[in-house]
């Protein structure tokens, strides 16, 4: 179903950098992932801009609220034209939202759910309540397990997370993952990393790259070298 599983995440408040970056690397990549950082500054039609350059939109926008907030929010978003490819909601509003999302996007658009923030280490999720005898793994694959019998699509989760996210759900359910760094790319603040090549030998269906690309002098060159590392021969 992805082809190129590639999605550069787009994090700038400025909807002039984030159009020509999207046509630039529409060649080299699958989709462009707008977050918090576009959204709030640039709104709708930001948006818009963007998404007519034709690269399908990851819309990051992390839902977490009441099911009928949620849904009215996903039915606002499925306004926006084109319409988002993917997007997402956190796993942790429980069963009645995901449900509510799931009916409220009702196919058109990939709903992702975010089970445990890659950000967070076991010790930071038992600070903040859950419970001290399951690890990150576990929870988020519990979690997983759960989007998926509420109807998403899949879910975000770190590289070394997929197997055990996969074994909880199917083959089939979408693990998007972040964290990802070509060999010779620094770090920055991302923790649990891997390279493109090695997070689809985990599984991985989706990787969200920024910074190695975005960052790069050429960013278009560096999209061409991910895309050839994985031997994929047409974005997209
Ligand atoms: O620049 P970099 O490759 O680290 O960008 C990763 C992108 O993935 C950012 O947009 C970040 O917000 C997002 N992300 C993440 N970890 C998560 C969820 C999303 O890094 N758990």
């Amino acid at each position: 179903m992805i082809k190129n599983p590639i999605c550069v995440a787009l994090d700038t408040p400025d909807v002039a950098r984030a159009t020509a970056l999207a046509r630039s690397l529409r060649p080299h990549v699958g989709y462009g992932k707008l977050g918090m950082e576009f959204f709030y500054a640039a709104g709708p039609q930001g948006y818009e801009a963007v998404a007519r350059e034709g690269l399908p939109i990851f819309l990051d926008l992390k839902l977490h609220d009441i099911p009928n907030t949620v849904a009215f929010g996903l039915r606002s978003l499925m306004r926006l034209e084109p319409r988002p490819a993917i997007i997402n909601i956190h796993a942790t509003g429980g069963a009645d939202m995901m449900r509510a999302a799931a009916e409220a996007i009702d196919g058109r658009a990939l709903l992702i759910g975010v089970t445990i923030l890659t950000s967070l280490a076991d010790a930071d999720i038992h600070q903040a309540g859950f419970a001290e005898n399951l690890s990150g793994r576990e929870h988020a694959s519990a979690l997983a397990a759960l989007a998926r019998d509420c109807g998403l699509d899949g879910v975000v989760c770190s590289a070394p997370d997929v197997r055990a996210v996969k074994s909880a759900t199917a083959r089939d359910f979408l693990t998007v993952v972040p964290g990802i760094r070509p060999a010779d790319a620094a770090t920055q603040d991302q923790k649990r990393i891997a390279t493109p090549r090695a997070a689809l030998d985990e599984g991985a269906d989706m990787l969200v790259i920024g910074r190695p690309i975005t960052g790069a002098a050429d960013p278009a060159e560096a999209a061409r070298a991910i895309a050839a590392s994985l031997e994929l021969s047409h974005a997209s």
